[in-house]
């Protein structure tokens, strides 16, 4: 059974309270059980994790190295976070970074992701059926 962790970072623990025209209405607890469903149906694990903090993400990170995959919504740390960007680059695991809204279509500094060259693919726009893609993106990846 392969194993991945689905990571949120700041605010997005607000979300079903946050704008719905950009991030849609389920609850985190809402996708990551919509994601772990379909992992189920791929005989991949899922462990989650969401933090305000970005020194907890990257802890979280460097204790879970051994896993085969990374599913990570960096929130407003994807513009700025240069430090979650050199924890992401040294798991040497495949990561997928996930937004719900499109960033390229919001303000300009959002436009701009540090973490994304740690990553084998980004996917914006799409609300939650972006975090499926990603998952069925690792899935055949790690086959
Ligand atoms: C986000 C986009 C970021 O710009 C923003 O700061 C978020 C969420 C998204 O999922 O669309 O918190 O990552």
């Amino acid at each position: 059974m392969k194993k991945i962790i689905l990571i949120h970072g700041p605010n997005l623990n607000l979300l079903g309270k946050r704008d719905v025209k950009h991030y849609g209405n389920f609850t985190l607890t809402m996708l990551e059980n919509m994601v772990k469903k379909e992992a189920e149906k791929l005989r991949i694990s899922v462990t989650t994790f969401q933090s305000n903090h970005e020194g907890a993400l990257i802890d979280f990170l460097q204790k879970h190295r051994k896993v085969d995959g990374i599913i990570i919504n960096p929130g407003a740390l994807t513009h700025y976070s240069f430090a979650l960007h050199d924890a992401l680059l040294d798991t040497n695991l495949p990561v997928v970074e996930v937004h719900l809204s499109n960033v390229l279509k919001r303000e300009k500094w959002r436009s701009f992701s540090v973490t994304a060259p740690a990553c084998k693919k980004v996917i914006s726009g799409k609300k939650v059926k972006g975090y499926l893609e990603a998952l069925h993106y690792l899935n055949k990846i790690l086959k």
